[in-house]
């Protein structure tokens, strides 16, 4: 019986943990590409030396300096490893794929790409970059471009906010609102394009497992919410008050206004080429997504 190795940039991370699951649970044999050694896993130097392994089928990229870590402050270096650890890891995979082509190809990008705007954006919206965020969006798409007559079928995820309880949004989050401290961000007026991690998850399960679909797929649920709908869905479904509102300003000041722009400005999101592809969400509304993240 022939294994099918699925190769995961990123692999070791929030999203990149839950599709090594999930791939394991199709039957996959996941090796994560990663800076740190261990078993089923290689570095991205292994990558560049020596190519894919043997009988790699799919590969896909969710490697990327987390953008948010309120450790480090917005300097062009950090700046750097953000647009590094996205554009030049896609490259390498798009590189190692032109070498010896899997049959799929699948990487991750944001909804950044869209402008905050009254606008509903789906997959065929044309956007022009318009500041650092978008910019790095446009980049990280352009880096997983493979040559026109390579016989590998390709798919971008543009993510939303990824709901769960083991990283990202939720993580920082959580205890300030299980305390009663939580509340929204600004005005809370601002659309906030989310998604559940096992169906984001699950997305890229059906993109590698259908043979019919390629091309661009915004990871996000139907449901559109405000910052305020989401902070009320999260506080009820951890019986919780979220009366605080976390003001502008003091995020520019933690944050720098460029990347605070990621909690207090938002896109419209819609995921019509998911549904036209016949995707079933396990959490297509806010409430069933915060109940299920809210328990124990
Ligand atoms: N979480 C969200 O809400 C969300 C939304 C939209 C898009 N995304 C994108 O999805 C990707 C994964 O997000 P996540 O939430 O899973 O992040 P995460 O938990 O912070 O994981 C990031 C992964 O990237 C790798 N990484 C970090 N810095 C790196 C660097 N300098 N060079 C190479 N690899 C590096 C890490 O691997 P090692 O430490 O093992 O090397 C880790 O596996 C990111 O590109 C992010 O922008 C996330």
């Amino acid at each position: 019986m022939t294994v099918n190795h699925i190769v995961i940039g990123g692999g070791t991370g929030f999203i990149g943990t839950a599709l090594v699951n999930a791939f394991k649970q199709r039957g996959f044999c996941p090796i994560i590409i990663s800076r740190m050694p261990g078993p089923f896993r290689m570095s991205w130097h292994d990558l560049e030396r020596d190519g894919l392994p043997k009988n790699t089928t799919a590969v896909v990229n969710v490697a990327g300096q987390n953008i948010l870590d309120p450790t480090q402050r917005w300097t062009p270096g950090f700046k750097q490893n953000i647009w590094n650890s996205r554009v030049e890891t896609t490259k390498l995979l798009a590189r190692a794929v032109t070498a010896c082509p899997p049959k799929v190809f699948v990487t991750i990008s944001g909804v950044a790409y869209y402008p905050p705007d009254e606008k509903e954006y789906n997959e065929e919206s044309i956007c022009n970059k318009y500041d650092f965020l978008s910019e790095l969006c446009h980049e990280w798409e352009d880096a997983a471009k493979l040559p026109k007559d390579l016989n590998v079928r390709q798919a971008i995820i543009r993510s939303g906010v990824v709901l769960g309880r083991t990283g990202g949004m939720i993580k920082q989050i959580f205890i300030p609102f299980y305390v009663g401290l939580g509340g929204p961000i600004g005005s809370g007026k601002q659309p906030m394009p989310w998604i559940h991690i096992d169906d984001i998850a699950n997305i890229f399960v059906n993109v590698v497992e259908n043979d019919n679909v390629s091309g661009i797929f915004n990871g996000v649920a139907p449901q559109v919410v405000t910052n305020k709908e989401f902070t009320d869905a999260f506080a009820s479904a951890l019986w919780r008050p979220a009366k605080i509102p976390v003001p502008e300003f003091a995020l520019a000041l933690a944050f720098n206004r460029e990347r605070a722009k990621i909690m207090t400005e938002g896109q419209k999101v819609i995921p019509k080429r998911v549904l036209e592809s016949g995707f079933k969400y396990k959490y297509p509304t806010i409430d069933l997504a915060c109940n299920d993240i809210a328990k124990w």
